[in-house]
């Protein structure tokens, strides 16, 4: 078995380190649409506990995976350059993969702080996979990039990747972390999205390309035994991220406590009353509105 530990994710491309000057209370952002990026902030805090955390999340513009390219890439780099000029953060980390697979190159042009994006962990997928069919669940957006075509070209030229984009995992997570009842059909459609494509059967990865999937992998996991898929390992960056984001501390420092984290939204609605508990639960117990 390969010891994928301290195998180095794709996170987007180089990015500059944060300086050894960097003030100890400067932030990290993480961005996201909706609560997806939770998924990346959970194994970053659990890595790096000093770490002052600002986690703004789109809600105006929640879902991402149904939009247009254009309509992401005139919407992502604004909104970071007035969270930037707002929270004046060490580095960013965008803890969504539609916006990263679109918009990252945009975003580092346009910010001067390092920049780590979140994109599908195919490389690790290839790597481990016996079978060599690979599937890529991710939002519609996500899953039809030319990122993706890349990432499969570079390190699954061998396997069979599938694909298969699903809005409603999506509002499914959102639903779970408001604390409401899931309809259990969710995941086993998003799952057979993947299997019933030719080849499908024997998939042994798969890759959540959406950062709001991990919030539902126990969820999924339930669907695959329910559907009887042989043994399949569910795969994502966010360990990969949170060593990304110690590396490119290495000099800077952290403060002793940390100040209480902050959840800032694009938009204010009944919805955000509901996620108080999931947000307090990573540590963000700060409201407050873009
Ligand atoms: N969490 C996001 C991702 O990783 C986007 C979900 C959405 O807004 O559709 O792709």
């Amino acid at each position: 078995m390969l010891d994928l530990r301290h195998a180095r994710y794709d996170t987007g491309g180089m990015t500059q380190t944060c300086p050894d000057t960097t003030p100890m209370d400067a932030p990290v952002l993480f961005f996201d649409s909706g609560v997806g990026g939770l998924s990346i902030l959970g194994p970053a805090r659990a890595l790096l506990p000093h770490m002052p955390v600002v986690y703004a999340a789109d809600r105006a513009g929640f879902p991402y995976g149904t939009k247009s390219e254009t309509e992401i890439m005139a919407r992502v780099p604004a909104l970071l350059g007035r969270l930037v000029e707002r929270f004046r953060p060490r580095m960013a980390v965008i803890a969504c993969n539609t916006a990263s697979t679109i918009a990252l190159s945009h975003v580092r042009a346009a910010l001067d702080i390092p920049v780590v994006g979140t994109v599908p962990a195919i490389k690790p997928a290839a790597l481990s996979s016996r079978t060599r069919v690979i599937g890529v669940l991710g939002t519609e957006a996500t899953v039809r990039q030319p990122y993706v075509d890349r990432l499969a070209a570079a390190h699954g030229a061998d396997c069979t990747v599938l694909r298969h984009g699903s809005a409603a995992l999506v509002a499914l997570a959102e639903a779970k972390l408001r604390g409401q009842a899931l309809d259990p059909d969710v995941a086993r459609h998003a799952l057979l999205g993947l299997v019933e494509q030719p080849g499908g059967e024997r998939i042994d990865r798969i890759v959540l390309a959406c950062t709001h999937f991990p919030l539902v992998q126990g969820e999924l996991e339930a669907a695959a035994r329910e559907i009887s898929l042989g043994p399949v390992e569910f795969l994502h960056g966010g360990d990969g991220i949170a060593r990304r984001i110690a590396y490119l501390n290495n000099g800077a420092m952290w403060p002793d406590t940390p100040p209480p984290g902050t959840a800032i939204f694009t938009r204010m609605d009944p919805d955000v009353e509901a996620l108080k508990p999931a947000l307090t639960r990573y540590g963000l117990t700060q409201i407050e509105s873009l």
